[in-house]
């Protein structure tokens, strides 16, 4: 059955932790009902498959789980390795400043902040990229290849076979299984995609290593790749925040759930207007003061949850009570009477209403 919330395991390697902490995470998602795990060899320099193995090991029956295959992390000198956890702190507390200003900036530069502002950002530590495709390209519709999606993948790239193979041994091997349930593509651009490697996907299906496999990346070059192979059944992962209105396209594209992520990352720092507009209500219709900090979070996920309505919504954290948090808000949405769900289902689809109080 589909875990309506994802656990990602990037928050958890970026988090200063030790690996017992991360693994109490893994847990506390789990406790709170949390049956579906993403990860990518890229995470935590490499670390996070491994660190999911034996959680997963002993749960294989009852959890599913995505990993990626294209980005592999740089590899880090072993004497740099104690130098990790230094340079995660640091970039922990320089981002985000970084990220205010650019989206800042970014929405000064456009009269309505959308999904143009938040492909702006600077993916986390840890984190595969954010978006940088989330917007087309002046003039260019979808599955129309451009000079560049006609390019071939070059002979450096990764999409070939034998990688492909090799990619998902190795993380096979990390997460102590014999099958990935959703196999995704990390941040794949429709050029690197040759028949042969497209054939290898289908064929690890029929060899009971994959169950599925699909698409991690962005809102747009997903798409193109959706519409230029439309043979294949591809599973999507985008990002998707409050600031975009076209999400129902994936659901109604991919071939499995949709998992949608980031609704809390870009979210917090995408369009600040349209969000406080929606707080107000928010805020009233869960009785609470409209000041209170964990409102923001709470409505973000709501949003992401409501028009993410069939799928998996995947968010990360370093912290066992924002895990419980998160969860819990999915008991919560299924007790809003009739008016307070219409009225959410307005907020997440961006309808004109949407900032009008709640009745
Ligand atoms: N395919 C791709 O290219 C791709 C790209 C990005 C992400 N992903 C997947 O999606 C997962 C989630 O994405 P994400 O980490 O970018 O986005 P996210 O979950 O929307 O944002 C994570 C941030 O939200 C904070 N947070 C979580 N719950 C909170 C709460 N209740 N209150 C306040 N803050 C809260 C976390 O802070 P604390 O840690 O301090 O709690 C963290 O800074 C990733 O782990 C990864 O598995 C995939």
């Amino acid at each position: 059955m589909l875990s309506r919330l994802g656990f990602g395991t990037s928050g958890v390697m970026g988090a200063a932790l030790t690996t017992s902490g991360r693994l109490k995470l893994l847990d506390t998602a789990w406790d709170a009902g949390i049956r579906h795990f993403d990860t990518a060899p890229l995470y935590g320099f490499g670390e996070a498959e491994s660190l999911l193995g034996p959680f997963l090991r002993r749960r294989r029956d009852t959890i599913t789980i995505t990993t990626k295959f294209g980005l592999l992390p740089a590899s880090v000198h072993p004497l740099a390795r104690p130098l990790i956890p230094l340079a995660r702190g640091v970039n922990r507390r320089l981002l985000p400043p970084l990220r205010r200003g650019v989206a800042r900036l970014a929405s000064r530069r456009s009269a309505a902040p959308g999904p143009q502002a938040s492909s702006l950002l600077v993916p986390p530590p840890g984190a595969g990229a954010a978006d940088p495709v989330a917007a087309p390209p002046a003039g260019r519709q979808p599955g129309v290849p451009s000079p560049a999606d006609q390019r071939s993948a070059g002979p450096d790239t990764p999409y070939t076979p034998a990688n492909l193979r090799q990619q998902l041994e190795q993380s096979l091997r990390k997460l102590q299984c014999d099958c990935i349930d959703y196999y995704l593509l990390h941040e794949a651009q429709a050029a690197y995609l040759q028949p042969p490697f497209l054939d290898t996907l289908d064929q690890l299906v029929a060899e009971g290593k994959i169950r599925h496999y699909g698409i991690g990346g962005g809102r747009w070059s997903s798409r193109c790749i959706v519409e230029r192979f439309p043979q294949h059944p591809w599973v999507l992962q985008i990002p998707d925040t409050h600031t975009n209105d076209d999400t129902a396209w994936f659901a109604e594209h991919s071939a499995g759930p949709l998992f949608t992520h980031s609704a809390l990352r870009l979210g917090r720092e995408g369009a600040q207007q349209e969000l406080g507009a929606l707080l107000g209500p928010w805020a009233a219709l869960r009785q609470r003061p409209v000041e209170d900090p964990a409102l923001v979070a709470e409505l973000l996920m709501a949003l992401a949850l409501s028009r993410n309505a069939r799928g998996c919504v995947l968010f990360s954290s370093g912290h066992g009570d924002r895990i419980r948090a998160n969860a819990a808000l999915l008991q919560t949405l299924s007790t809003l009477d009739p008016p307070a769900q219409r009225w959410l289902q307005a907020a997440a689809s961006a309808s004109a209403d949407a900032a009008a109080p709640h009745p």
